[in-house]
Protein backbone atom coordinates (compact mmCIF):
# COMPACT_ATOMS: atom_id res chain seq x y z
CA UNK A 1 0.00 0.00 0.00
CA UNK A 2 2.72 1.95 0.69
CA UNK A 3 3.29 2.65 -3.00
CA UNK A 4 0.04 3.13 -4.26
CA UNK A 5 -0.55 6.79 -5.74
CA UNK A 6 -3.49 8.95 -5.64
CA UNK A 7 -5.11 7.22 -8.62
CA UNK A 8 -5.01 4.10 -6.84
CA UNK A 9 -6.91 5.51 -4.28
CA UNK A 10 -9.40 6.51 -6.26
CA UNK A 11 -9.79 3.59 -7.97
CA UNK A 12 -9.80 1.64 -4.43
CA UNK A 13 -12.13 4.13 -3.35
CA UNK A 14 -14.99 2.94 -5.70
CA UNK A 15 -14.10 -0.32 -5.40
CA UNK A 16 -14.54 0.31 -2.21
CA UNK A 17 -17.95 2.09 -1.99
CA UNK A 18 -19.26 -0.15 -4.41
CA UNK A 19 -18.57 -3.05 -2.06
CA UNK A 20 -20.07 -1.66 1.16
CA UNK A 21 -23.23 -0.68 -0.61
CA UNK A 22 -23.78 -3.48 -3.14
CA UNK A 23 -24.44 -6.26 -1.13
CA UNK A 24 -24.77 -4.97 2.73
CA UNK A 25 -28.21 -5.58 3.11
CA UNK A 26 -28.13 -9.02 1.49
CA UNK A 27 -25.39 -9.78 3.61
CA UNK A 28 -27.52 -9.04 7.14
CA UNK A 29 -30.37 -10.87 5.97
CA UNK A 30 -28.11 -13.89 5.35
CA UNK A 31 -26.48 -13.23 9.40
CA UNK A 32 -30.54 -13.11 10.21
CA UNK A 33 -31.15 -16.33 8.59
CA UNK A 34 -28.22 -18.30 10.34
CA UNK A 35 -30.29 -17.62 13.65
CA UNK A 36 -32.52 -20.07 12.13
CA UNK A 37 -33.03 -23.54 13.84
CA UNK A 38 -31.51 -23.75 17.80
CA UNK A 39 -33.80 -22.54 20.18
CA UNK A 40 -31.58 -22.50 22.93
CA UNK A 41 -33.82 -23.92 25.32
CA UNK A 42 -36.64 -20.96 24.41
CA UNK A 43 -39.26 -21.27 22.91
CA UNK A 44 -38.65 -20.06 19.48
CA UNK A 45 -35.47 -20.05 17.50
CA UNK A 46 -32.97 -16.18 17.23
CA UNK A 47 -34.52 -15.51 13.53
CA UNK A 48 -38.12 -15.87 15.24
CA UNK A 49 -37.07 -13.38 18.10
CA UNK A 50 -35.47 -11.68 15.61
CA UNK A 51 -38.53 -10.78 13.48
CA UNK A 52 -40.98 -10.45 16.87
CA UNK A 53 -38.81 -7.78 17.80
CA UNK A 54 -38.95 -5.92 14.95
CA UNK A 55 -42.41 -6.12 14.46
CA UNK A 56 -43.27 -4.76 17.81
CA UNK A 57 -41.44 -1.65 17.35
CA UNK A 58 -43.05 -1.38 13.87
CA UNK A 59 -46.91 -2.02 15.04
CA UNK A 60 -45.51 0.35 17.95
CA UNK A 61 -44.85 3.18 15.74
CA UNK A 62 -41.43 3.79 16.44
CA UNK A 63 -38.50 4.83 14.16
CA UNK A 64 -37.53 3.11 11.20
CA UNK A 65 -34.31 3.12 13.03
CA UNK A 66 -35.44 0.90 16.08
CA UNK A 67 -37.56 -0.72 13.95
CA UNK A 68 -33.86 -1.94 12.14
CA UNK A 69 -32.14 -1.74 15.25
CA UNK A 70 -34.82 -4.14 16.93
CA UNK A 71 -34.82 -6.97 13.84
CA UNK A 72 -30.67 -6.46 14.04
CA UNK A 73 -30.06 -6.34 17.66
CA UNK A 74 -29.46 -10.49 18.11
CA UNK A 75 -28.28 -10.48 14.47
CA UNK A 76 -24.51 -11.13 16.09
CA UNK A 77 -25.17 -14.53 17.91
CA UNK A 78 -24.41 -16.51 15.36
CA UNK A 79 -20.57 -15.20 15.42
CA UNK A 80 -20.36 -13.33 18.27
CA UNK A 81 -22.39 -14.90 21.31
CA UNK A 82 -20.05 -13.55 24.00
CA UNK A 83 -20.25 -9.76 22.90
CA UNK A 84 -23.29 -9.82 20.60
CA UNK A 85 -24.31 -6.45 21.80
CA UNK A 86 -21.76 -5.00 21.02
CA UNK A 87 -20.91 -6.37 17.95
CA UNK A 88 -24.35 -5.69 16.84
CA UNK A 89 -23.84 -2.28 17.75
CA UNK A 90 -20.88 -1.73 15.78
CA UNK A 91 -22.65 -3.20 12.40
CA UNK A 92 -25.45 -0.66 13.15
CA UNK A 93 -23.18 2.51 13.98
CA UNK A 94 -22.05 3.97 10.66
CA UNK A 95 -26.25 4.47 9.89
CA UNK A 96 -28.83 4.60 12.58
CA UNK A 97 -29.20 7.25 15.44
CA UNK A 98 -27.42 7.65 18.50
CA UNK A 99 -30.38 6.81 20.40
CA UNK A 100 -30.22 3.03 19.06
CA UNK A 101 -27.19 2.67 18.76
CA UNK A 102 -26.75 3.01 22.59
CA UNK A 103 -29.67 0.63 23.19
CA UNK A 104 -28.61 -2.30 21.13
CA UNK A 105 -24.82 -1.97 22.52
CA UNK A 106 -26.25 -1.76 26.15
CA UNK A 107 -29.21 -4.28 25.67
CA UNK A 108 -27.66 -7.97 26.81
CA UNK A 109 -26.53 -6.23 30.26
CA UNK A 110 -29.94 -4.63 30.39
CA UNK A 111 -31.55 -8.06 29.64
CA UNK A 112 -29.73 -9.28 32.94
CA UNK A 113 -32.48 -8.07 34.90
CA UNK A 114 -34.71 -10.90 34.01
CA UNK A 115 -32.44 -13.65 34.88
CA UNK A 116 -28.71 -12.60 36.27
CA UNK A 117 -30.52 -12.92 40.22
CA UNK A 118 -30.88 -16.46 38.71
CA UNK A 119 -27.35 -16.63 37.99
CA UNK A 120 -26.47 -15.45 41.77
CA UNK A 121 -25.70 -12.00 39.56
CA UNK A 122 -26.96 -8.34 39.92
CA UNK A 123 -29.81 -7.98 37.91
CA UNK A 124 -29.37 -4.25 38.51
CA UNK A 125 -26.32 -3.93 37.01
CA UNK A 126 -27.69 -1.66 34.54
CA UNK A 127 -28.17 0.96 37.27
CA UNK A 128 -24.65 1.69 36.39
CA UNK A 129 -26.10 3.45 33.29
CA UNK A 130 -28.54 4.98 35.00
CA UNK A 131 -27.24 8.67 34.10
CA UNK A 132 -27.49 8.04 30.45
CA UNK A 133 -30.04 9.81 28.81
CA UNK A 134 -30.82 6.68 26.92
CA UNK A 135 -31.18 4.19 30.31
CA UNK A 136 -35.23 4.09 29.91
CA UNK A 137 -35.52 3.69 26.48
CA UNK A 138 -33.40 0.68 27.10
CA UNK A 139 -35.12 -0.29 29.88
CA UNK A 140 -38.39 0.03 27.78
CA UNK A 141 -36.54 -1.88 24.49
CA UNK A 142 -35.70 -5.28 27.04
CA UNK A 143 -39.47 -4.60 27.91
CA UNK A 144 -41.20 -4.59 24.74
CA UNK A 145 -38.89 -5.63 22.27
CA UNK A 146 -36.62 -8.46 23.73
CA UNK A 147 -37.71 -10.43 26.83
CA UNK A 148 -41.33 -10.91 25.56
CA UNK A 149 -40.13 -11.54 21.77
CA UNK A 150 -40.19 -15.64 22.55
CA UNK A 151 -43.89 -16.46 22.03
CA UNK A 152 -44.19 -19.23 19.16
CA UNK A 153 -47.48 -17.76 18.09
CA UNK A 154 -46.69 -14.04 17.75
CA UNK A 155 -47.61 -13.34 13.97
CA UNK A 156 -44.76 -11.61 13.17
CA UNK A 157 -44.21 -9.31 9.77
CA UNK A 158 -42.39 -11.42 7.56
CA UNK A 159 -38.19 -10.56 6.75
CA UNK A 160 -38.66 -9.19 3.18
CA UNK A 161 -41.53 -6.58 4.90
CA UNK A 162 -38.51 -5.22 6.41
CA UNK A 163 -36.40 -4.90 3.16
CA UNK A 164 -37.49 -1.66 2.69
CA UNK A 165 -36.42 -0.20 6.15
CA UNK A 166 -33.41 -2.09 5.81
CA UNK A 167 -32.66 -0.62 2.18
CA UNK A 168 -33.08 2.98 3.75
CA UNK A 169 -30.93 2.82 6.96
CA UNK A 170 -27.99 0.95 5.24
CA UNK A 171 -28.20 3.54 2.15
CA UNK A 172 -27.26 6.79 4.59
CA UNK A 173 -24.07 8.07 4.31
CA UNK A 174 -21.65 6.57 7.35
CA UNK A 175 -21.65 8.71 11.05
CA UNK A 176 -18.57 7.22 11.26
CA UNK A 177 -15.52 9.25 10.25
CA UNK A 178 -12.56 7.61 8.56
CA UNK A 179 -13.50 3.83 7.88
CA UNK A 180 -13.21 4.35 4.28
CA UNK A 181 -11.43 3.23 1.75
CA UNK A 182 -9.32 0.33 3.39
CA UNK A 183 -7.88 2.15 6.11
CA UNK A 184 -6.96 -0.70 8.24
FE1 LIG B 1 -29.48 -10.03 22.73
FE1 LIG C 1 -32.87 -10.52 21.91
Amino acid sequence: MQHGTRSDYEYLTAAFEEHARGALVDNLVNMLTLLQGPTLGYQCDRFSHSLQSGTRAFRNGESVDMVVGALLHDVADSFAPENHSDAAAALLAPYVDDEVHWVVKHHGLFQGYYYFHHHDGDRHARDRYADSPYFDRCVDFCAEYDQNCFDPNYPVMALEEFRPMLDEVFSRPSRVPGVAPLDG
